[in-house]
């Protein structure tokens, strides 16, 4: 969950290498994509659309071994100065697509690192960020120019809990090699496998939930699956970048290219006009 990413990672989300923490607990790798405008204005309201893919008809184990739906949640990382929009900026037909979700700051007074989640990913397989961009000649901290944005997205359970105990969605392998001599049904509803090597029984437990790929007598390796992988989630992360555009220079390069076409139309005037006086005095 999100939470548990700023548990484990308290500053920022993103390590030093460029990974999105969530990867540590959520170790199934899926696409995540982010649409933001090319480049927006200061003190302007613009949307962020945050997509989650997965197949609708999917379904994952839960914790407690039964069917289910997934989930969904994600890490988007603005630049400094970026948050979202207070809810009087927010237009009308941007308000209706944004639904009920909860934006949250990552950490307390750094706006710009927003969560959200979980949400359910029936409804929230596209997320809006409604983002209010900064105003330099407000905030002197804050300089126009091109930054970086950066999202993490999940959808579905973790692998890992934050104790460092795989969760049920997970595929179990064997610890050591030998012959399953014993399987037995836990009240839970998951497993205990015997396996017996030559230095005697190791039992393996399984949790409810994913299912058993082996049988009693057979010979396994260390490392060897004995259940299936369930999982159908994963995290995805995705890096993109917006200008903050200062309106005087779209100004000034209206201004210039007007410039130079006034210039190009006086000139070709110019050589008609030449040409013209060329063609006079030839007759003489
Ligand atoms: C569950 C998102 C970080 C471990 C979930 C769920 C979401 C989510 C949406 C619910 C999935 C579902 O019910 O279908 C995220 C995001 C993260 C993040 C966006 C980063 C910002 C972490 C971290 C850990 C972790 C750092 C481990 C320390 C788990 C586990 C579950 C889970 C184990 C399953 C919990 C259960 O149902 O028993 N996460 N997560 N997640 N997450 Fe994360």
């Amino acid at each position: 969950y999100p939470f548990w990413a700023q548990q484990t990672a308290p500053e920022t989300p993103r390590e030093a290498t460029g990974r999105i923490v969530c990867a540590n607990c959520h170790l199934a790798q899926k696409p995540a994509e982010i649409e933001i405008p090319h480049s927006v204005l200061p003190d302007s309201v613009f949307e962020a659309v945050v997509k989650i893919p997965y197949d609708p008809t999917s379904q994952q184990v839960l914790g407690d071994g039964s069917k289910g739906g997934l989930n969904v949640g994600a890490v988007l990382m603005l630049p400094d100065g970026f948050k979202i929009a207070p809810p009087d900026r927010i237009p009308e037909e941007m308000q209706e697509k944004l639904g009920g979700v909860y934006f949250q700051s990552y950490k307390e007074g750094q706006d710009n690192v927003v969560i959200v989640g979980p949400l359910p990913g029936d409804q929230y397989k596209e997320i809006v960020f409604p983002v209010l961009a900064p105003d330099p000649s407000q905030n002197k901290g804050i300089h126009f120019g091109k930054y970086a944005v950066h999202l993490g997205a999940n959808r579905g359970r973790g692998q890992v809990y934050p104790t460092g105990e795989p969760s049920n969605n997970n595929a179990f392998k064997a610890s050591t090699a030998g012959t399953i001599s014993q399987i037995s049904k836990t009240e839970a509803g998951g497993y205990e496998v015997t396996i017996t090597s030559e230095a005697g029984p190791v039992v393996e437990n399984i949790p409810a939930g994913p299912e058993l790929i082996v049988s009693e007598g057979q010979a396994i390796e260390v490392g060897q699956f004995l259940t299936s992988n369930p999982n159908v989630g994963g995290f995805g992360q995705k890096e993109t970048e917006v200008v903050l555009q200062n309106p005087g220079r779209i100004k000034g390069l209206v201004l210039f290219l007007g410039g130079i076409m006034l210039c190009q139309i006086l000139l070709v005037i110019k050589k008609k006009q030449v040409e013209t006086v060329q063609a006079a005095e030839m007759n003489f």
